[in-house]
């Protein structure tokens, strides 16, 4: 039986790296597994996880790529000895968190390119084969940031709306040649993505106004209890990616969960944009609006949805 190929950037940890050990350590053993890495330095824990799974030793394969660099990409499909891919993962990401004018410039452009340029390049490497063999499946990791504006978050935000427009966009043109792209649209997950945002937590708050500052703790306080209460595993999101994965005809966008689509819903139903906004300024600075009383952002509703980091 021919396996299915699997090339997943971003591997050194977190989503990537779960759903690296899931597909090739998969009771069918149909899957064979490229897991890509930035660096592979960093491989020691993805090879300690396989051993401890029983991942069987053909199963894996590591290979070095890094999205900001298109020689990176193109030597690590090289190194396909299938020489085809028959499913891609764009899973590499970098999150940048705080207000706007504390990011240093070179954050902002790294985030971007590691989030967008980053998965144009992969897509440009791998799609022309597909194509080609009329045949593929492109899953991107996708986070509830792409479907609605968070504070502190707004160039993350910006890098997952594009991702957002580059896959449906391609979704609608790819099909007649085989291929199917979906997003694995992820709330807050419990990953090492928060040790790894660009320029730390936060960026230089020096440069920021301290009503900025103080929104800002707000919204961490907010997020700690956001993650607290909701934050999934790794492993219960790699099983949406394996239903997209299975679907014979698949969708464009799965949810790891459905607790913050009503949010995202007030976005479609008030194009105006006025509910969402004042529904997200409810949720994220509820405690501000308390202590400020009828002056300030306004009481949060009963039940209003909380809104997610990432
Ligand atoms: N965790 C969440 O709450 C959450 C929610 C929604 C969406 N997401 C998305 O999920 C994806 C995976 O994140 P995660 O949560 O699993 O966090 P993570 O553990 O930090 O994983 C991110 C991965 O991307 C890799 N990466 C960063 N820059 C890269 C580059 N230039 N080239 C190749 N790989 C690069 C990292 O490698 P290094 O270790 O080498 O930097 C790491 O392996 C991201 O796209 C993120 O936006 C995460």
């Amino acid at each position: 039986m021919e396996r299915t190929v699997v090339l997943i950037t971003g591997c050194s940890s977190g989503i990537g790296q779960h759903l690296a050990l899931r597909l090739a350590s998969d009771p069918s053993r149909s899957f064979k597994v490229y897991a890509t890495l930035r660096d592979l330095r960093a491989q020691g824990p993805l090879w300690e996880a396989a051993r401890a799974r029983g991942c069987p030793p053909d199963s894996l394969e590591t290979l070095q790529l890094d999205v900001r660099d298109s020689d990176s990409v193109a030597a690590a499909r090289a190194r396909v000895t299938e020489g085809r891919v028959d499913v891609l993962v764009c899973n590499a990401g970098r999150g940048l968190l705080g207000p706007l004018e504390a990011h240093a410039a070179s954050a902002v452009s790294s985030v971007l390119d590691v989030n967008v340029a980053g998965t144009v390049r992969t897509l440009q490497a791998f799609l022309p084969d597909m194509k080609r063999r009329r045949s593929g499946r492109v899953l991107v990791t996708g986070s509830m940031g792409g479907l609605m504006g968070l504070p502190f978050n707004a160039v993350y935000c910006a890098s997952k709306f594009a991702i957002e427009g580059l896959c449906e966009s391609l979704a609608v043109l790819l099909p007649p040649f085989g291929i199917h792209v979906s997003l694995i649209e992820c709330g807050p997950v419990r990953t090492a993505f928060q040790d790894k945002l660009e320029g730390g937590p936060g960026g230089a708050l020096d440069c920021t106004d301290a009503q900025t500052r103080h929104l800002f703790s707000l919204y961490q306080r907010h997020c700690e209890r956001v993650f607290r209460e909701t934050a999934q595993d790794p492993e219960e999101v790699t099983e949406v990616f394996l239903t997209a994965l299975r679907a014979p005809q698949p969708a464009l966008r799965y949810f790891s969960t459905e607790r913050f689509l009503p949010l995202a819903r007030l976005r479609l139903d008030d194009l105006s944009g006025r509910s969402f906004v004042a529904a997200m300024q409810r949720a994220v600075f509820a405690d501000e609006s308390a202590e400020a009383g009828a002056g300030g952002l306004g009481a949060p509703e009963p039940g209003a949805p909380p809104a997610t980091p990432q």
